[in-house]
């Protein structure tokens, strides 16, 4: 199997998680993708269900495919949280964002009773940090931002370049939120809620990548079949 069957194999496993009436997180990326693919045929089948999507890619994807949505203005709790991730440690701490849809994900998973990751077993990680780590931030005064990020970063005991994400059109990427993103190269992030205390207190930055506490299970696929992991 290719990476692609594993992440429609782990996502086939967590549509077995949803039960008619519930209020749904739906996530960015492309195993969030499949994910919603395949909700969206039990929702033709006759599952009620309704989701808030954590991107416009995903507002786009579930509307086209017949899922309900909302917001989290007209529906603020919801039951279960679907989403990728870029790495997963075994404490199920995650590194998210790689498609720039971290601030909106954050919000919905936080606002979900339970968030259950999807990812092929690569996502999988001992210490997070190879993937370089998301930092959103206001497009004002983002060379400052950028310093004072990496000196955070410094600071907890992993530095590294954290450059701005380019788009294609060779101008910063903007996302949803119409903010900028820092990809902060690390390496090794051995104390990830240190990290994540430091840059939240840099001014200029919206949201970062480390989601800690948020994910309840993780459900990976890879050659050796699916497994589910539940946090510690
Ligand atoms: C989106 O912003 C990310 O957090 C994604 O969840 C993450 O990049 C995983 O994407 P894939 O499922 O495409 O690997």
């Amino acid at each position: 199997m290719n990476v692609d069957a594993y992440k429609s194999a782990a996502a086939a496993c967590a549509v077995e998680l949803v039960r008619s009436g519930m209020r749904l997180g739906l996530g960015t990326g492309s195993t969030a993708a499949a994910f919603i693919d395949l909700l969206a045929g039990r929702v033709r089948a006759g599952l009620d269900v309704v989701g808030v999507p954590t991107s416009e890619a995903t507002r786009a994807l579930a509307a086209r495919l017949g899922i309900a949505l909302t917001t989290l203005d007209d529906t603020p709790e919801l039951d279960l949280a679907i989403d990728g991730a870029d790495e997963i440690a075994p404490d199920l701490t995650l590194i998210k964002g790689g498609g720039g849809a971290l601030l909106r994900e954050k919000v919905v998973a936080s606002a979900s009773t339970r968030m259950v990751v999807i990812a092929d077993e690569s996502k999988w990680v001992s210490v997070l940090g190879r993937f370089p780590l998301p930092i959103e931030i206001v497009p004002f005064g983002a060379t400052a931002t950028r310093r004072a990020v990496e000196a955070a970063a410094a600071a907890a005991g992993c530095p590294g370049p954290a450059p701005l994400r380019m788009g294609q059109n060779g101008h910063a990427f903007v996302t949803d939120g119409g903010h900028w993103l820092l990809d902060a190269q690390l390496q090794r992030i051995a104390d990830p809620q240190d990290l994540a205390n430091r840059l939240s207190a840099v001014p200029g930055v919206m949201e970062h990548g480390l989601f800690i506490g948020l994910a309840g299970a993780a459900i990976l696929a890879g050659p050796d079949g699916v497994r589910l992991v539940e946090r510690p």
